[in-house]
């Protein structure tokens, strides 16, 4: 959580998460005061965090909206300066064809000096550089981080 709180420190909002899940990101991120959106295919992982979401003070309940669907399809609308994927949801795209399509619809949303940022790793906290994000040129780049799955 930390990697993704010092990239949202740096890039700032609005977030986009792609595979949102049942929000162990999203949640965190929203309470922090950040505008995000989250998007899932599953309806049975964004119910269980919609009950979450309802447990949520007023003021952090209006900076969170979801959108239920395919990652790969053109679902997207909005204009991000963050657009993340935690743990591997991208690479777990089924191919290049289905990675290219999701890409491409999130670069039609993100800001002028947006980023998205991939994450293979399934334990994030772990593999900040504290130099990685200002190295990284913000005009729309990738950052792909190669980390290292061993918790510490
Ligand atoms: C391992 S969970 C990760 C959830 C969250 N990002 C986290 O780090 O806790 C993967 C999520 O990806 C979602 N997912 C898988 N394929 C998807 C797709 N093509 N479009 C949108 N969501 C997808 C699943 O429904 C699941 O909620």
């Amino acid at each position: 959580m930390d990697f993704w709180k010092t990239c949202a420190d740096f890039y700032d909002g609005p977030i986009l998460e792609m595979s949102c899940g049942t929000g162990r990101i999203l949640l965190p991120l929203s309470q922090l005061g950040y505008d995000i959106t989250g998007v899932d295919i599953s309806n049975p992982m964004l119910a269980e965090l919609k009950q979450k979401i309802l447990n949520c003070p007023h003021d952090v309940r209006c900076k969170i909206h979801l959108i239920q669907g395919n990652m790969v399809d053109k679902i997207l609308s909005g204009n991000y300066n963050l657009i993340i994927f935690a743990v591997s949801t991208f690479l777990a795209l089924k191919n290049d064809d289905e990675r290219l399509a999701c890409l491409k619809s999130c670069n039609q949303v993100l800001s002028d000096n947006g980023v998205i940022i991939l994450s293979n790793s399934k334990f994030e906290t772990n593999i900040i550089r504290p130099t990685a994000l200002e190295e990284a040129n913000p005009e729309k780049e990738i950052i792909i981080e190669y980390g290292n799955d061993k918790k510490n």
